[in-house]
């Protein structure tokens, strides 16, 4: 896919308790690039601390506002700058990187994402109801305060929810619903990591298909410096920003 270095506006940062901001930014051009969900941005951050690019996931595109979402934890000094931006201000991205979940035609689809993991899970959700999937979502997060988005998650599949404190949903892991003992075509996973190998363990018992997104460090974002590579049973060590981030978890070496 053609990728762009482009000028966005931002049209609005809607806090999310102290942690968390969606950010909805507008092409400054109008022309949205076509984008696959689980594909990811780099962003362009103004700060003196960080000089390097950070790449953020691809939350939801809104064709009607024309308007592409991210969604964004305060993990440092990067994101903590970047959650700064107000209405009219603009953020350089480079777009679309990597590649995507697979899009099923059809079939039961068991969405998890944990924390601020759930970004990439909106726009596929969306996109797998449009082919005619029977989309279910299990979030989880330590408290429901972490919970994000969960009224747009409900617009395109049947919600399941855990809460390590149980303020919300299921008490426990998401490893812990017992959504995840039901049968499914395929399972699609964003989050931490622990939550996505055990996760992948339950799929790999129970014979369904899983593919999960990576975030490990990056870089450039586009396969040049090789400092995100993960080791795969197809091809050795690949480029997560290239050649992922998402993977089907037969092909991870963590896996096996
Ligand atoms: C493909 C991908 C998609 C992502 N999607 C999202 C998203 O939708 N929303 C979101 O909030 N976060 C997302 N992240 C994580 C986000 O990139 C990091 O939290 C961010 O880069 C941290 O930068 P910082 O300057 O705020 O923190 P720093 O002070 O630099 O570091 C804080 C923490 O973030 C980790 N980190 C730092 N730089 C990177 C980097 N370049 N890549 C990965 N981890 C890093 C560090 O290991 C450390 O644990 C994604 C990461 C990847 C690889
Ligand atoms: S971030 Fe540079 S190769 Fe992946």
């Amino acid at each position: 896919m053609k990728k762009y270095v482009k000028n966005f506006k931002v049209v609005d940062n809607i806090r999310m308790g102290d942690l968390y901001g969606l950010l909805k930014l507008a092409p400054i051009d109008g022309i949205m690039p076509d984008m696959l969900p689980g594909q990811f941005v780099q962003v362009y951050i103004n700060c003196r601390d960080t000089y390097l690019r950070r790449p953020i996931s691809i939350n939801f595109v809104d064709k009607l506002r024309n308007e592409l979402w991210i969604l964004v934890r305060d993990a440092g000094k990067g994101t903590h700058h970047l959650l700064q931006v107000q209405r009219g201000d603009i953020l350089n991205l480079v777009l679309p990187l990597g590649k995507g979940f697979s899009i099923k035609q059809g079939g039961k689809i068991l969405l998890v994402g944990g924390g601020v993991g759930v970004a990439p899970l909106l726009l596929l959700g969306k996109i797998l109801k449009e082919q005619g999937c029977l989309v279910s979502y299990l979030i989880g997060a330590k408290s429901k305060e972490d919970l994000l988005l969960i009224d747009e998650f409900a617009k395109y599949g049947v919600l399941y929810l855990s809460t390590e404190d149980g303020s919300m949903g299921e008490k426990g892991f998401v490893t812990q619903n017992k959504i995840l003992q039901s049968d499914f075509d395929l399972i699609q996973c964003c989050g931490p990591l622990p939550m996505m190998k055990a996760v992948a363990k339950i799929a790999r018992e129970r014979h369904i298909d899983c593919e999960v997104s990576l975030e490990n460090m990056m870089a450039c974002g586009i396969g040049a410096c090789l400092c995100c590579v993960e080791d795969t049973v197809s091809a050795g060590n690949v480029c997560v920003c290239k050649n992922g981030p998402v993977f089907n978890t037969n092909d991870l070496k963590w896996e096996n």
